[in-house]
This record gives C-alpha cells, structure tokens and sequence, in this order.
C-alpha cells in the first residue's frame, strides 16, 4: 500500500483539465510490465501510445541514457555534438534519407516538415505554390499548423483563425485527390496507415497514386510515420512496405523508445531550402535524447525483432478473434505488425472507453483511437506470455461489459 502525498485527485488541483487520466497512477515499468501506487500489476499494450517500442526501462537504453548523463546533457545548436551525428547517420543509413532535422516531439517534427514544404516551393517556384492537401481523421499533433493540417475538426475548433491554404479529401480516395491537386499544390501530407483516426490501412494504389500526383505536379509527398515508425508496423518505416519512397518523413514517439525526440527526415535537394535561420529548435538533436533514440534504433532495426514483430501480431489477431467469437463485438481487426485496431460493431457504437476502462481493472492497459476502436500499440519485444495474460484481462474486461450491455 502506497503512501504518496499525491493522487489521482491531485491532477484536479493542479492539473490544466486537457487530460482527463485513468483513475490509478503507475509508479514503475519493466519490459510489459506496469505496477500502480497499490502494487496491482498490469500488462502494458498501450505502450506510452506507440512509444514503448522496447518496454519499460530496458537495460540497454538505461545505460544509453545513464553513460551519455555522466558525459554531457545539452548544447543548443551553436554547437553540434556526438549523439546527434551519430543517430543522423544512422537514419539516412536505414532510410531514403540524405538529412535530418531534430525535434523534440511528433507534432514539431510534422511542424518543420510542412515549414519545409512551403519553403521548398516558395525558393524554388515562388509563393504562388503554397497549397497543402491533407486527409479526412488524419492527425498530426497539436501545434496550430499541425492540428490545421490534421482532419479533424474538433481539434481546431475555438482556435481559430488556423493557418490557411489547406484542403482535406477522404483518405484513400484517388480521385477526390486527384481533383484537389494543382500545379499551387506544394505537398500532399499522409499517415502511411491513419492512427488517431481509427487504424485505418492506406490502399497500395491510393499511396502508389499520390505519388504519382505529387510527381505531375511538383508536389512534395509527406509521410508522417510518428506512429507507424520505428519497427513498429514489422518494417523499420511503413514506407518501406508499400513500394512508395516520400520526400519528408516525420517520425517521433518510438523513436526515443520512451526519451522525447522527434526528426523529420528528407533529402539533400528538399533539405537545401532551409538555409541558416529559416528554422529551429534549442532542444533539436539533445545529447541524452539522441544517445537514447541511438540505441533504439540499433536494437529496432534487427531483421529478427522486425520479423517477430509480424509474428506477434498473429498472436494478437488470434486472441481477438477468440474474443469476438464468443462475443461479436468487433466487426474488423485493423492495422499492420504491432499497430492493431478492433473496430467495435455499430451495437456498441460510441462505447470504446468503456472497454478500455473496464480492460485497465482487469489488470490490461489498452488505448482507443476515437470512439470505436481498441487500439493496441504494445512493445515490440513483448514477451508471448505477457500477450497471453494481457489478452486474458481484455477477455475478462470484455465478457463484463458485454453482460452489462451497450446501455450500461
Ligand atoms: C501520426 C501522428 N502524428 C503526430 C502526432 C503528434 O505527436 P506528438 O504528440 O509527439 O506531438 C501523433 C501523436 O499521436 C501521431 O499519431
């Protein structure tokens, strides 16, 4: 039993009330393993939303953090330093990438990518090509032009006057694409498999098209993989699995396995518009984050985990479809490698945080994207066994909510 002076009511007094956190608070992490202030224990398959990429406190990005603390924390950019260089060459090793640019979080990373794409049409064809097209539900962080870029909006809503010069079509519609394009588009902007907007897969052909579109029009093509990468979909980058290279690439939450780091990774061409001063950031390329993000990158990029990441889904999938069989409450298992949604049927519409909650009692951590569909985005090392006893809790957590009914 825990003594602490601070609980859960405590967010509610000192807390902005933008989060609205579950009822307990973990103290302490190990591989899948997550254990409250009481001591209850939990299996983790919510991962920090798809950053947990190696579970909790891995020894070997402790020691990566602990070894660069004792050397040097942090610089700004009038200097450059180790790590930093060290994680670049190793993205534009593994990548289509000539050039980084470090950030500190998804949504800043997404802010330079789409900074970048104006700039880039602006230097090269002037201002005329401003246009940014982005999808229906996609979601880019919370930053004004990220929040104006993503398609929902709910998120924008109050903030308003948003930054102009965007327009939304239905992801995977080609046409609706093709008929907002022109020659004033400066990029296109898309999740390679929407994540906050419900784990929705993008069609080969449909990202096959938009790049063929941004090519006919001198567009840049954006793929904004802070959730998709990092190992997570059972390849390092989504992009890799669809046959189609992007321009920008943005990836953030695994990538510091836990650290905060973003990066938004491009070539030398489209790198070369942001000359010295156009943009920054003075935590961008943070020793302690890039030693970290280092490591997890050498550990992510084993074709074995990659493999076993696509193996471990089956084990998912298996379980879930066990769940509904018994059940019927999912109409679709959705998502690639260790990005799963279930959708949940139109009787139990609306009705996602429940499941969640009722999940978390039952000793399961799991996450929503929107209101109707469980999203899992675990470890990519998570052990079989805790799969077992995870799924085991969302079982328990779904026969109850299933006895209570929709109206409960
Ligand atoms: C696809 C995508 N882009 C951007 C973001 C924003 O990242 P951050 O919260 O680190 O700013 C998220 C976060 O959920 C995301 O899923």
């Amino acid at each position: 039993m825990s003594h602490s002076t601070y609980t859960r009511d405590t967010f509610d007094q000192v807390m902005v009330p933008n989060y609205s956190p579950q009822a307990i608070i973990p103290v302490k992490g190990e591989g899948s393993r997550v254990w409250d202030q009481e001591g209850r224990e939990y299996i983790d398959f919510a991962g920090g939303i798809a950053v947990n990429a190696l579970g909790h406190c891995h020894p070997e990005l402790v020691d990566a953090l602990k070894t660069q603390a004792d050397k040097l924390w942090h610089l700004s950019n009038v200097y450059t330093n180790e790590p930093a260089l060290k994680l670049a060459s190793q993205l534009t090793e593994a990548t289509f990438a000539e050039r980084v640019f470090f950030a500190n979080s998804g949504a800043e990373a997404n802010e330079a990518a789409f900074k970048l794409a104006r700039r880039h049409a602006f230097t090269q064809y002037g201002p005329e090509k401003n246009e940014i097209i982005a999808f229906h539900q996609a979601f880019h962080g919370r930053t004004l032009f990220t929040v104006s870029v993503g398609g929902q909006q709910k998120y924008r809503e109050g903030f308003e006057p948003a930054p102009g010069g965007i327009t939304h079509v239905p992801y995977n519609d080609l046409a609706a694409l093709e008929a907002a394009i022109s020659d004033n588009t400066c990029a296109v902007v898309m999740e390679p498999i929407q994540g906050e907007g419900g784990i929705i897969t993008g069609d080969p052909e449909f990202i096959k098209g938009a790049r063929a579109l941004c090519d006919k029009h001198n567009a840049l093509l954006v793929f904004d993989e802070v959730q998709t990468g990092v190992g997570r979909i059972g390849e390092l980058y989504a992009y890799m699995d669809t046959g189609v290279t992007p321009d920008i690439l943005t990836t953030a939450k695994a990538l510091g396995g836990g650290f905060p780091v973003g990066a938004m990774l491009t070539t030398e061409a489209v790198a070369a518009s942001f000359v010295v001063g156009t943009h920054g950031s003075t935590y961008g390329g943070n020793p302690l984050a890039c030693a970290v993000a280092s490591k997890v990158l050498e550990i992510v990029s084993d074709r074995k985990l990659l493999d076993d990441v696509k193996r471990k889904r089956e084990r998912f999938v298996a379980a879930l479809e066990a769940i509904n069989a018994e059940h019927n409450i999912f109409s679709e298992i959705r998502g690639k490698g260790l990005l799963i949604g279930a959708a949940l049927n139109p009787d139990w519409e609306g009705k996602a945080a429940k499941f969640l909650a009722a999940a978390r009692e039952q000793g399961a951590m799991i996450l929503v994207a929107g209101p109707n569909v469980l999203r899992m985005a675990p470890s990519l090392v998570i052990p079989d066994e805790d799969i077992d006893a995870g799924m085991a809790g969302l079982a328990r957590a779904v026969a109850e909510v299933v006895a209570a009914g929709p109206d409960a």
